[in-house]
């Protein structure tokens, strides 16, 4: 049996999840209801046993767990139709373990479904959204979060990576067929735009939905599209994307939505702001260490209480990393719940053994983030006509 890893302490907290914040203890559950999206049942979970042989722990584990139109497009799969992949990154900074999640189960759908990915490097938005990042900062940024994506191991011949200011001229034309159909009253509502918005950012959200339609333009028929990614992008698909697929006669693209990995300290989901309780890829392996062990959990005050009282797993970050990527295997998971809740496992122990784990992980992550480097033109695809060229190929 797996626990599932909630935090169900004060759900009666407020919280925020937008495209740009994402505050507070997140009550999952509500969000669906908020953003209207499906929850991913066991006949979406029997369909991917039957697809491709077997349930991904993040599927088995609710990590990725709620969707729009999945069960459409595993069937249009199922029938014959393939679809691509779409997801992306806005580049602030260093790219920690939670921005992986979402990318590590992309990067398996491809090699499950053979699937093409298009990825979105947003410098533009987070110039726009950013008080202190310049543009050419932004821009660089994605080019060294591009090696975290080739570090994952994604095909180049299946995958397109572009970053919007350099790959304009393919995407505009798209975006400007969006933007006539969304006013500004609409984008007020749903992104909380104020007069005092730039005008960049109210634009921006068009670009985002682009490449829900962009293989569909650039190979001149209509594929399906699945978007993996945090379920704080929702608001793109929900108010733009779908909104306007049907009106330039494309299918309205599926997605997939995961939660957030928490953060080290007590509560909150990883965040680059907070950086001693997020671990980046980037980090040496002595800092990584430090972090894991300094992290917050849910043991008790004094060995002895622990030892009577158990610890509390489910509010623990040093639990729910193995939940998330540290602990594949259900049984051994189910075995470190039940040694930490029942007071055998110190917290000590626990962390000591995860943050071997963790540096092993990061220590082979920066190994292939150094080969990335020679890779780059064999995924970055050029603004040139027909829009899927890569440097690598000319
Ligand atoms: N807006 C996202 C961010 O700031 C980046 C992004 C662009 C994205 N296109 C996407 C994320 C598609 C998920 C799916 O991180």
């Amino acid at each position: 049996m797996i626990h599932v890893a909630e935090d169900h302490q004060d759900s009666q907290e407020e919280f925020t999840v937008t495209p740009w914040t994402v505050k507070g203890t997140i009550d999952y559950d509500k969000l669906i209801e908020k953003f209207g999206t499906t929850k991913i049942s066991q006949s979406i979970l029997k369909k991917f046993q039957k697809l491709t042989g077997e349930i991904h722990p993040f599927l088995r584990r609710g990590i990725f767990y709620s969707h729009r139109d999945l069960d459409w497009i595993l069937e249009r799969y199922q029938a014959g139709e393939e679809f691509f992949l779409y997801t992306g990154r806005g580049p602030t900074g260093n790219v920690h373990l939670g921005h992986l999640i979402p990318w590590i189960f992309t990067k398996y759908l491809q090699d499950k479904f053979n699937a093409e990915l298009y990825f979105q490097y947003t410098d533009d938005e987070r110039f726009l959204y950013s008080d202190s990042s310049t543009l050419e900062e932004t821009h660089t940024t994605a080019y060294d979060n591009l090696l975290d994506l080739i570090a994952l191991g994604f095909d180049p011949k299946k995958t397109f990576a572009f970053l919007d200011t350099d790959y304009m001229r393919t995407l505009y034309p798209i975006a400007a067929k969006i933007s006539k159909h969304i006013t500004l009253s609409t984008a007020k509502s749903i992104f909380g735009f104020e007069n005092s918005t730039n005008l960049g950012l109210i634009f921006f959200p068009t670009l985002e939905a682009v490449p829900c339609f962009l293989p569909s333009v650039l190979k001149g028929k209509n594929i399906p599209c699945l978007i993996p990614a945090a379920i704080d992008q929702d608001p793109y698909w929900r108010g733009i994307a779908r909104e306007v697929a049907p009106k330039l006669g494309f299918y309205k693209p599926a997605q997939i939505h995961c939660k957030f990995m928490p953060g080290l300290g007590q509560g909150g989901k990883m965040s680059a702001s907070e950086p001693d309780t997020a671990i980046f890829t980037t980090d040496p392996p002595k800092v990584v260490e430090r972090k894991v062990m300094n992290s917050f959990t849910g043991g008790r005050k004094t060995v002895e209480e622990q030892r009577r009282l158990g610890a509390q797993a489910d509010i623990c970050p040093i639990y729910h990393y193995y939940y998330f990527l540290f602990e594949q295997n259900d049984s051994e998971l189910g075995k470190i719940y039940d040694d930490c809740t029942s007071g055998r496992l110190l917290c000590g122990d626990c962390k000591h053994l995860l943050a071997s784990r963790v540096v092993e992980y990061v220590e082979r992550h920066q190994e292939k983030r150094e080969k990335a480097k020679e890779l780059v033109d064999e995924f970055v695809v050029q603004d040139v006509k027909g829009g899927l060229r890569k440097k690598s190929e000319s």
